[in-house]
């Protein structure tokens, strides 16, 4: 196995129970949501898993991070612990806790390593910066944030414990339009700085030209198109990634 891979998706099939079961049917029905998915990122790539709603981006992102466990084929990963950033900043962080708290909690629940008290207030002070926040934040709840403001929490958040892989499930699809652009610049930033791999999944297809190296097409649970964005956006294959250019504005 070559030493710059970071993450090997084999044959992946992944399954979610049936929630429309009947109430007297003895069979718990499976349905199938991803259909023989095989991806590989090297250290450092950007790759951009693109395809319209309901098509199974973020059940491909949960199964990498270990949320949906049910499926069968091959996930292998250089790296523990890859972090995600989800959609909604809303709903992602709790409410009842400030800011300070939030980042420094990944820290105390770290089990790889201890960290101290003082370790742990460097560590989110160094993040703030990061993610561009004033630390006077710290003591504020989310509430008294703004979207974009969220998300950046969010974002630090998955990156105190310094992972080596961020999956970032439509980061900015919730906020407004100068906020998105404001988000994609920040990621941008702390992935050339940091180096690290991200999966950033979009339907998005402009911004997956903006930040991506290689690019994965879905759609019903399978891999329509993979390959390098550039040239999958020069050229396309399928018929379905020409109709989804199409559809973006980007292709004649
Ligand atoms: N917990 C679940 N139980 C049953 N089916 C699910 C569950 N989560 C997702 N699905 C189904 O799996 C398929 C893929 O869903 P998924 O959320 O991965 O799509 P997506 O590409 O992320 O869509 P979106 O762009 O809207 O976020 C859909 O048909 C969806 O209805
Ligand atoms: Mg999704």
């Amino acid at each position: 196995m070559e030493n710059d891979v970071v993450l090997r998706v084999t044959n992946l099939n992944v399954f979610y129970k049936n929630r429309k079961r009947k109430l007297f049917s003895k069979k718990d029905k499976k349905i199938q949501a991803l259909f023989d998915v095989s991806l590989e990122m090297k250290e450092g790539e950007v790759l951009a898993i693109a395809g319209e709603s309901g098509c199974g981006k973020s059940t491909l992102a949960r199964a990498i991070v270990g949320i949906n466990r049910d499926y069968n084929g091959e996930i292998w990963q250089k790296y523990e612990r890859p972090q995600m950033v989800f959609q909604d900043p809303y709903n992602s962080l709790n409410p009842a806790k400030k800011i300070g708290w939030l980042l420094e909690e990944p820290l105390k629940v770290d089990t790889q390593r201890k960290w101290t008290k003082e370790e742990r207030k460097k560590r989110v002070e160094e993040i703030m910066k990061e993610i561009e926040l004033p630390l006077s934040m710290l003591d504020r709840y989310p509430s008294q944030l703004s979207g974009g403001q969220r998300q950046r929490v969010c974002i630090g958040m998955a990156l105190m414990r310094n992972p080596k892989v961020l999956i970032a499930d439509e980061p900015v699809s919730a906020l407004d339009v100068t906020i998105q652009a404001q988000i994609m610049e920040l990621l941008t930033n702390l992935h050339k700085k940091l180096g690290i791999s991200i999966i950033f999944i979009s339907h998005d297809l402009r911004v997956v030209y903006q930040i991506s190296d290689n690019c994965l097409v879905m759609k019903n649970g399978r891999v329509v198109e993979y390959g390098n964005t550039r040239e999958m956006y020069k050229n396309p294959k399928a018929d379905y990634t020409k109709q989804l250019l199409q559809a973006a504005g980007i292709r004649k």
